[in-house]
């Protein structure tokens, strides 16, 4: 697997981060060694996790999925080659949905107990909060890369001016900055969905891409398949994403994944990784077939008469990333 840079950070990044939201709760154990002794023996060293995850599933109230990544760590003793990102910001159990820097300092250190490692490779705020001041949030993220627990920053669901804001506050006053944003994105594009929008979880806008492109900041795409939606027949692609334009480019997916004989899902992977600027979608997948599905992503490489077919079709309200 290719790898990329992370930001400015000079730091290298497998081109296809592996999603770990379900490892432990939805996931059974077994299952979720089998995804990530996989994902590892493709060359992937990319792992995305939270400190909610995944709370909301019925029987798993506390967080599974960093205890069981840090065990995997360990019993493989990969944790120097690994990657590791995890978020703070939601609420759960006792912790309040809050970027204040109390519940930053205390959550990292929670985060590195559950993960058994020294420091985080890469520490995104999950959600926005708009009642704690920036530049409050700002200092308590450089106090915990100062401090060694933490390397590297990103923001996901934070709007593209808030990005903005906040690293203009780090960078006139030599703190850290975020070097990454984790939005949700796909090769679809959806109306405005109320659903997505009570659960903070923010879409790509082409102001996000064009601050990232002007500041030298990668993308990482959340829940990039729409739950697999490319690729199988029982999900149906989701309402909000049912427009004429999205018709139009399912038909392009199917044909370019009968040409390249891969799955549907693994097209629009590879359509993300063949963007001029750096993204690295995060995989999200229950089974080891999906995985393995979903990697065939990195050997596609499109014609340029294939991109035009891709890109070809716009959505109202979006650019489709460089084709401004
Ligand atoms: N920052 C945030 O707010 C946020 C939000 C959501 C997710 N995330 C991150 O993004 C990762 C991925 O998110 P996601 O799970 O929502 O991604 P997704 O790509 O939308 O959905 C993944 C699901 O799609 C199905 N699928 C994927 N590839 C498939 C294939 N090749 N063939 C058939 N089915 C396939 C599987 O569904 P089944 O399991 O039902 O079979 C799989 O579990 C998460 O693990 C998490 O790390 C972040």
């Amino acid at each position: 697997m290719e790898t990329t840079t992370l930001g400015t950070t000079g730091e290298s990044v497998s081109e296809l981060c592996l999603g770990a939201m379900y490892f432990g709760s939805r996931i059974d154990r077994d299952t979720s060694y089998e995804l990530l002794d996989r994902y590892y023996d493709a060359g992937g060293r990319f792992i995305d996790t939270a400190n909610i995850y995944a709370t909301w599933v019925d029987g798993h109230e506390t967080p599974e999925s960093e205890p069981l990544l840090g065990e995997w760590l360990e019993e493989r003793g990969v944790r120097e080659e690994m990657t590791i990102a995890t978020k703070v910001g939601f609420g759960y159990g006792d912790v309040p949905r809050s970027l204040d820097p109390e519940v930053i300092s205390r959550e990292v250190d929670r985060s590195l107990d559950r993960l058994g490692i020294d420091t985080v490779d890469l520490l995104y705020v999950h959600v926005d909060d708009p009642e704690t001041p920036q530049v409050d949030t700002m200092r308590a993220l450089d106090e915990v890369v100062t401090a060694g627990n933490v390397d590297y920053l990103g923001a996901s669901n934070v709007p593209a001016w808030r990005v903005a804001r906040a690293n203009r506050i780090s960078e006139e006053r030599d703190w850290s900055r975020f070097e990454c944003v984790q939005p949700r994105f796909s090769y679809l594009i959806p109306e405005r969905n109320p659903e997505f929008d009570a659960a903070a979880q923010l879409p790509m806008t082409d102001e996000l891409v064009d601050y990232c492109t002007e500041a030298d900041l990668t993308v990482l795409p959340f829940s990039p398949t729409l739950g697999g939606c490319y690729g199988r027949d029982d999900r149906p692609i989701p309402e909000s994403y049912v427009r004429t334009e999205n018709g139009l480019k399912m038909e392009v997916v199917e044909e370019l994944a009968e040409r390249h004989d891969v799955d549907g899902n693994a097209i629009v992977l590879a359509w993300m990784l063949d963007r001029e600027y750096p993204t690295v979608p995060i995989v999200g997948c229950s089974t080891p077939e999906q995985l393995e599905a979903n990697l065939a992503a990195s050997a596609v490489t499109f014609t340029d008469a294939e991109r035009e077919r891709l890109d070809g079709i716009e959505n109202y309200g979006y650019s489709n990333w460089e084709l401004r």
